[in-house]
């Protein structure tokens, strides 16, 4: 079966022209997007997953390009021509097609893109392994609550990381202080035995999964506290782990080529996750 796309009002071949020119999604980056999990034919925690989508476009003065309901339909129309149940489905709005200009002409019509590719859950013992990560400077924008797609200094990073063998980087600001992955949130356990990341703010993104898993870990018992937390404090953590949509939580086994503590997953990490593959299973 060829992959189909939703674009702009139609579904075409994934492989279609169908992007205008002068998109101002291509030609300025000026959009956002969401990236959606969906498990057994159901989008996970896709009222949150719009609920941001919302706010990065009212950040950006963009409409939304439909009623909820519409999108709502066109993802599971999108899912459903290409014969997908697990999937991890792309939703892109950008401003329009007009005439390159920096300033934004009135009344554009945002320019809608929906994709989607399959993408089983890891399995448990997958996650249970943990990755290595680097940490680089944050040489973002100081709007990182808005999910854009402009994402040159997150490809660049993850560029790097992946010629050190590392699927994920960790950023820091300008104090020292953890920020976010490059695609993902940042957490420890730090030696008092809390979950510590940093908190809401425009210095990173407001994961969904965060906010599900900080609930659910509340909910566990587990002291959590939002503060930042320095590079130092990372390598001296007893766990780290990160939360994404793609990668759920994983453990974060070493950091800068330092193991976090004895290098093993660490045993408070393991209860969120186990919390979050049930509450997806039982949103299946
Ligand atoms: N990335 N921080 C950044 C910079 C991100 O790009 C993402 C998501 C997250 C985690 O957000 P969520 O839990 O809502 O997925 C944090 C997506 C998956 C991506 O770009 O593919």
């Amino acid at each position: 079966m060829s992959r189909v796309a939703y674009v702009d009002r139609r579904y075409v071949s994934i492989a279609a022209p169908a992007v205008r020119v002068e998109d101002r999604g291509l030609q300025f980056a000026d959009g956002v997007y969401e990236v959606i999990k969906c498990v057994s034919g159901r989008p996970c925690d896709l009222e949150r997953h719009l609920n941001r989508l919302e706010r990065s476009l009212t950040a950006l003065a963009i409409p939304m390009p439909a009623s909820r309901a519409a999108l709502k339909t066109i993802i599971r129309s999108t899912l459903h021509r290409n014969g997908l149940h697990d999937a991890l489905i792309y939703l892109q709005v950008d401003r329009g097609v007009a005439p390159r200009n920096h300033v934004v002409p009135a009344r554009l019509r945002p320019t809608l893109i929906v994709t989607v590719r399959r993408s089983s859950l890891p399995r448990a013992t997958e996650l249970s392994h943990g990755i290595g990560i680097i940490t680089l400077p944050d040489d973002r924008w100081k709007r990182c609550d808005i999910k854009s797609v402009s994402l040159l200094p997150n490809v660049l990073a993850r560029q790097q990381g992946a010629a050190a063998g590392c699927r994920e980087i960790w950023l820091y600001d300008a104090d020292g202080c953890v920020t976010e992955g490059a695609g993902s949130n940042a957490y420890i356990v730090d030696t008092d035995g809390n979950l510590v990341t940093r908190p809401l703010g425009q210095a990173i993104l407001g994961g969904v999964t965060r906010e599900v898993v900080l609930e659910l870990a509340r909910d566990e018992g587990i002291a959590v506290v939002e503060r930042p937390f320095s590079v130092a404090e990372a390598h001296n953590a007893r766990e780290a782990f990160l939360t994404s949509t793609s990668s759920l939580v994983l453990p974060v086994t070493a950091i800068d080529g330092r193991g976090v503590a004895n290098g093993m997953p660490g045993s408070i990490t393991s209860r969120p996750l186990q919390r979050y593959l049930d509450h997806m299973m039982k949103a299946a």
